[in-house]
């Protein structure tokens, strides 16, 4: 799908402001945020513009009472010291524009935060730049980085603000299929999304929506290819913490080669059960980071604070904190599992963040849409079809796959499971 291209206007002839038409059924080139709904599935054809899914479906949970395991936010707080350091950070007064990379004490976080964990050495003045989330990192990443016909390669399935913002960047989205079951990357079909064309790949490790996490070798041939192509490596980690059965998570930036091309993405959203706060992050080599910060800065300039600071105290957190988190997620993943299975879903494992995907097939629902619509009424729980992640509707074989997401009280879970027992009956 082309996304971009460059476009000249007839000699003295202006487009209809309202219909984008000239008058003789000739059209004047995609806006930028026709190019943004198309990117992220959600105009069609006819140039119908659809809700996102994720609307869609909280919607019918609301409606229907059902249980809702289609966004992915938990239902419970973080940890009290980040909640407090916030209300602390509002009664002290820190209500006024924050500096515009962040606050120096976030910044050192971040710093600290990457050393203790991954051992990365990082600049915290240059080298760190805070934002409104991960999506805002991404996004002035992509308008800072693409050009138009400039591609971007990613997964697929992928998390849709990826197509919305190449496709704003005036970018062209190359995809890579994750295989199932157990979603794993084709190194020749990696290989072949590549071109000299390419300036920006994108990863996403712990995945959304599959739950998978990269190998090695599939981590080491995206920093050759990203060298021989001479592009640019944005990793999003927002799930850098959520990774079940003692995996440690892995940063694309420490393998040799990295650090120079890469810009990584996290954010304090899920690792501190915060996903209202916005509080996002980058890092990377400075020259990157400030093209990046050109952009941001007029985006939202500066963002969240009181929230800064109380994300700072979550990144200091003592590591039994993360443990404890992961192995909380760790139990929930299988009770959810579990329950997939008993029901008759057939379950790709899950090895970090807070999704699973699960095969209606063997239980007869071939389309997961229409499954995902039914489901309230069949079993009282809401899920997202996989297709909603994947462009054209998704690789054969993924019609029938639908996303859970299990970071929910163990109660609102146990629910959904015995809900979820009603349709093998
Ligand atoms: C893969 C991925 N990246 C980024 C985000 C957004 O992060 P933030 O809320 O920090 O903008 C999400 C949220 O669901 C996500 O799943």
């Amino acid at each position: 799908m082309r996304t971009s291209g460059r476009w000249t206007a007839p000699a003295g002839r202006r487009p209809d402001p309202v219909t984008a038409g000239y008058g003789d059924g000739t059209m004047t080139a995609p806006a930028p945020w026709e190019r943004a709904a198309r990117g992220a599935m959600l105009l069609d054809d006819h140039g119908r513009l659809a809700t996102t899914i994720f609307a869609e479906m909280s919607a019918l949970a609301a409606r229907t009472g059902a249980v809702n395991l289609g966004q992915g936010f938990p239902d419970e707080d973080g940890p009290a010291e980040v909640l407090a350091a916030a209300h602390a950070a509002i009664d002290a007064g820190l209500n006024q524009y924050p500096p515009g990379r962040g606050t120096p004490g976030l910044l050192d976080a971040v710093a600290e935060h990457q050393r203790r964990f991954y051992g990365i050495e990082l600049d915290p003045a240059r080298e760190v730049l805070v934002t409104a989330g991960a999506t805002e990192a991404l996004a002035a990443t992509l308008l800072a980085l693409v050009d138009d016909g400039d591609e971007v390669v990613t997964l697929e399935p992928f998390y849709d603000a990826y197509g919305a913002l190449v496709g704003l960047a005036g970018g062209t989205h190359v995809t890579v299929r994750l295989h199932g079951p157990d979603f794993r990357v084709d190194h020749g079909e990696l290989r072949a999304a590549f071109s000299d064309r390419t300036r920006v790949v994108v990863v996403n490790d712990p995945h959304n929506p599959t739950g998978t996490v990269l190998d090695d070798a599939t981590r080491r041939l995206v920093v050759e290819l990203a060298r021989l192509h001479d592009a640019v490596i944005v990793t999003d980690e927002v799930y850098e913490h959520l990774l079940f059965d003692g995996a440690r998570h892995v940063p694309i930036s420490t393998l040799p080669g990295a650090a120079e091309r890469t810009i990584t993405v996290s954010s304090g959203g899920k690792t501190f059960a915060t996903t209202g706060w916005k509080v996002g992050w980058l890092s990377g080599p400075e020259e990157l980071v400030s093209r990046v910060l050109t952009v941001k800065q007029y985006l939202t300039y500066v963002n969240a604070s009181v929230f800064q600071p109380a994300i700072a105290v979550g990144l200091r957190l003592p590591d039994e904190y993360f443990s404890q988190l992961a192995a909380g997620l760790q139990a929930k993943r299988d009770l959810l599992s579990a329950g997939l299975e008993a029901a008759g879903f057939a379950v790709s494992p899950s090895h970090g963040s807070y999704f699973v995907v699960a095969d209606a097939a063997p239980l007869g629902h071939h389309d997961a849409a229409e499954l995902c619509r039914r489901l309230p009424e069949l079993a009282g729980v809401v899920g997202v079809p996989l297709s909603a992640f994947c462009r054209d509707g998704g690789a054969p074989g993924t019609s029938s796959l639908v996303r859970f997401a299990f970071c929910k009280k163990t109660e609102v879970l146990e629910r959904a499971v015995e809900q979820l027992a009603r349709l093998r009956a």
